[in-house]
């Protein structure tokens, strides 16, 4: 019943449009290839790139029906590595990532750089020297509330989001990103009702009346306080260290971008950027080293389609040993359609983690192989909804020989094609 492991290069979603791209990959070792496909087409870029902290990053999972059911994550596996032999080693990737951000994007392209007060003032001189003093458009201050309490200076509660145009044709909507008037923002005024029974609030100044309407929508400025960091308990929370909130990024697309624009995160992690984008109805490009980020990116996106064609597809670039796993499968063709079942897994690290069969396995679907494209028709994917995986699901018959796809808990995706039943 062992499944015969296979390579495969790409996934697609059978019989529906690609919506975006999610690469796995290290952006040093892609920078040719994105260039060569993407060079000016981006629209947008956001970059969320490691803060030069210092320190290690975890993805927290859960592990099997039992640890889904719980709410609890159940182990903390290493997600990304934020340690630099110099601050320089830091500026150099940094350098060139934004170097490769300007190329991919279009002349009318804008750029956000999310970044805190660690390597804020070398990253604002390093985007003068690549985009022009004259691209800047804005530093906004995304301040929260959450964080530490410094007692020997004062707690640092924002982070910083550089702005920048490729050049000064750029695209910029304001009016696409309207947000709610804040009661105490206008507190300090009078408040009064017009002839039309329409409540505004006024102030006076140099012998002049100003009227702001509470039915009129207000715009944000250069501060953002009013997207809140992600609590704890927070239902969008992966589990994926320093993941930022959606409505973040929805504002950073929705003010750059139109339906139908590219949109390029080349620090995807958690996938925040693919999710925003695919609810606005905006492409997708997003990259990342960690095999982590991407699983609980597609994983998250196949949670977003909303009835919208939204796809993904994965250049799969990491080496998932052929030796050290074990999978039972098998199908079972009838006349138009064809029975996939996974009857079992094993793998090196789940012994050693103490992580017994199906319980290792976070996400796996059936389809079709043809050449290294394997094509999704069906999948099963764990969830606080769907806690316990199916192990049995049926596909329509198509070209290419059947596949399925496993993606364990460590974020490894392994294509195997199982043992035929007749
Ligand atoms: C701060 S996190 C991004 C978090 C993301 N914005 C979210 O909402 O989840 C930075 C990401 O950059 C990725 N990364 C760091 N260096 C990279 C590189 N050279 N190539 C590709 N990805 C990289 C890390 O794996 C990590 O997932």
């Amino acid at each position: 019943m062992c499944a015969t492991y296979i390579r495969c290069g790409a996934e697609r979603h059978l019989g529906r449009e690609s919506m975006g791209v999610l690469k796995h990959a290290q952006l040093h070792a892609c920078r040719e290839e994105l260039l060569a496909r993407y060079a000016g087409a981006v629209q947008t870029v956001y970059l969320d790139p490691p803060f030069n902290t210092g320190k290690r990053f975890d993805m927290k999972v859960r592990i099997g029906e039992k640890g889904y059911r719980t709410g609890a994550p159940t182990m903390s596996l290493p997600a990304y590595d934020d340690r630099w032999e110099s601050r320089e080693a830091y500026l150099s990737m940094m350098r060139d990532t934004l170097l490769l951000a300007r190329d991919l994007m279009k002349k009318e392209g804008t750029i956000f750089v999310h970044i805190d007060c660690r390597m804020h003032a070398h990253i604002r001189l390093l985007m003068d020297e690549i985009f022009g003093e004259s691209n800047f458009l804005n530093e906004i201050i995304w301040s929260y509330q959450s964080g530490g309490r410094a007692r020997t200076y004062f707690p640092r509660k924002h982070d910083v989001i550089l702005f920048y145009a490729k050049s000064r044709s750029y695209y910029f909507s304001l009016k696409s990103v309207p947000i709610a008037r804040g009661e105490a923002r206008s507190n300090h005024m009078k408040r009064s009702v017009d002839e039309d029974g329409r409540v505004y609030r006024s102030i006076i100044s140099g012998g002049k009346e100003y009227r702001y309407y509470d039915d009129e929508p207000v715009y944000p400025g250069d501060v953002w306080d009013d997207v809140s960091h992600l609590q704890q308990k927070d239902p969008q929370r992966t589990g994926y260290d320093t993941q930022k909130p959606v409505k973040l990024l929805e504002r950073i697309i929705s003010c750059s971008t139109q339906e139908g624009d590219l949109v390029c995160d080349l620090f995807c992690g958690s996938g925040t950027t693919a999710v925003a984008a695919a609810k606005l109805g905006r492409r997708f490009l997003c990259v990342d080293q960690s095999p982590l980020a991407i699983a609980v990116s597609g994983k998250r996106l196949s949670q977003t389609g909303g009835g919208k064609p939204m796809d993904v597809c994965y250049d799969v670039e990491a080496e998932c040993g052929e030796d050290d796993c074990f999978v039972e499968a098998e199908v079972f063709p009838a006349i138009t359609s064809y029975t996939v079942h996974l009857a079992g897994f094993d793998c090196v690290a789940a012994r050693e983690a103490g992580v017994k069969g199906l319980d290792a396995v976070d996400q796996w679907s059936a389809g079709f192989v043809q050449g290294d494209m394997y094509r999704s028709c069906v999948e099963s994917v764990r969830t606080a909804g769907t806690p316990a995986l199916a192990q049995t699901m049926e596909m329509p018959v198509c070209a290419g020989e059947p596949c399925i796809m496993i993606v364990d808990i460590w974020g490894n995706r392994r294509f195997y094609l199982p043992k035929r039943r007749y």
